[in-house]
């Protein structure tokens, strides 16, 4: 098979009758098809419905010497923090445990830092001109929505096989008006990469011209192989104080893809003064969150263990999806040249980063012929990408059986947009 940078005219003319007559003929298949967010798929959930069977009417509800079913812990009950704080590698003082989604944590931190100020800020943050905000990129969509909904100037950092950029990321840093900074340190949404262990210790040891510089370290996928054993990752927690940083960081998870997504327990992880603070902030708003499903969680997990046990179960689901679509690009796009990805063994995506140029039309041809995938750009802040070449495929949800008929017409979407793309240029 020759690469298409590779073809004459004549060869990429008759390739492309020949993939136009394949795309033709998916279309005329009319199937509706989804790979665009990355939720568990319903045999996932059956799985950990037995979780439900936990707590009835007659169940022991105290715990820890605390009826949960009343008022109290705002910080959530101590075998949640236990439990959490294993699966982080931090102390359980260090662990709060609020609501159903970590998202809403991350969003009410960065909210407080602009209505109240961080715990050594000067003033709020929306009392300063400008707030700037570094990007790794592709990222997550809704990391972007956040920061861009408080005004914040969003900058995009490039991704490397180890992590962010650190050299720009450094340099940047340098400008007090750089607030802040995303990170999604295991299994990268949407690469799929693991920060290196030198990634993290310049992170952890940066030297932020802003004094009250918020480190969002969202670790979703800590816990989320679907290749191989549990990898153990470092604690930001403590990395972070070995530099006198102690303060700079927020750590955030959840058992969205664990239990339910909507319907687990999210936790953020901090020092003991962001902890005091939040917690002067956080009783005002309310008197304690949800701690019956934090016990329904802690009898159904356990520990580590249990977690560690529950997440093999659902890589034996999510394994032969990934294998799916690895397989697809590997076979239909590797030799053909026209992108390349990471080959993630953890997480819930596969980033495809295509020739430039062709993203947005390999979307509109794929969601033409009744595909539909995350919108090429949405990895980026403000939803631009500068090369129009990054797309995040989600394998989670369809049957695997669904997920060849998607990858089908992914990739000869695909072919198609750059045989389009190279002939007009
Ligand atoms: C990196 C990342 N963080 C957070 C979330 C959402 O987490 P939660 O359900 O706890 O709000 C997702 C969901 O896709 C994610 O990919």
């Amino acid at each position: 098979m020759k690469k298409y940078a590779d073809m004459t005219r004549e060869e990429l003319l008759a390739e492309r009758e020949e993939v136009q007559a394949l795309y033709d003929a998916l279309k005329a298949k009319d199937l509706k098809l989804n790979m665009a967010r990355g939720k568990p798929s319903t045999e996932q959930l059956d799985m950990t419905s037995e979780m439900m069977d936990i707590l009835r009417s007659d169940s022991d509800y105290i715990c820890d010497g605390i009826d949960v079913r009343n008022y109290g812990n705002l910080e959530g009950l101590p075998s949640c923090q236990k439990l959490f704080a294993e699966m982080l590698g931090t102390k359980p003082e260090n662990i709060f445990c609020g609501g159903n989604a970590s998202l809403t944590l991350m969003y009410d931190t960065i909210a407080k830092a602009y209505t109240h100020g961080r715990v050594m800020s000067e003033k709020p943050w929306g009392k300063l001109d400008k707030v700037k905000w570094l990007c790794p990129a592709p990222g997550y969509d809704r990391h972007f929505a956040i920061t861009q909904s408080f005004g914040a100037e969003m900058i995009t950092i490039p991704m490397t096989a180890g992590g962010p950029d650190m050299d720009l990321v450094e340099e940047l840093i340098r400008d007090e008006a750089v607030r802040g900074m995303w990170c999604v340190p295991k299994y990268s949404n949407p690469d799929g990469i693991v920060y290196s262990d030198e990634t993290i210790r310049r992170i952890a040891s940066m030297k932020p011209a802003a004094k009250d510089f918020l480190l969002m370290w969202d670790n979703a996928y800590c816990m989320h192989e679907f290749f191989g054993e549990h990898l153990p990752f470092p604690d930001i927690l403590s990395e972070c104080e070995k530099y006198g940083n102690a303060d700079m960081v927020f750590e955030f998870a959840s058992t969205s893809k664990i239990t339910f997504p909507g319907a687990g327990v999210a936790v953020f992880a901090c020092s003991p003064n962001n902890m005091a603070y939040m917690k002067k902030l956080m009783n005002i708003q309310m008197i304690s969150f949800d701690k019956v499903n934090q016990l329904r969680h802690v009898r159904y997990l356990k520990n580590k263990d249990g977690v560690i046990a529950l997440m093999k179960r659902h890589a034996a689901i999510l394994g032969p999806k990934f294998r799916c679509v690895l397989d697809w690009l590997e076979r239909e796009i590797a030799p053909r040249g026209l992108a390349e990805w990471e080959k993630p063994m953890g997480g819930y995506f596969v980033s495809v980063n295509t020739m430039p140029g062709i993203a947005k039309e390999t979307w509109r041809l794929s969601k033409e012929a009744g595909l539909t995938m995350t919108g090429a750009g949405a990895t980026y802040p403000y939803g631009k990408d500068p090369l129009d070449s990054n797309m995040r495929v989600a394998p989670s949800l369809p049957p695997v059986e669904q997920l060849e008929q998607a990858m089908e017409i992914y990739c000869v979407s695909m072919r198609l947009a750059a045989l389009n793309k190279l002939l007009a240029g």
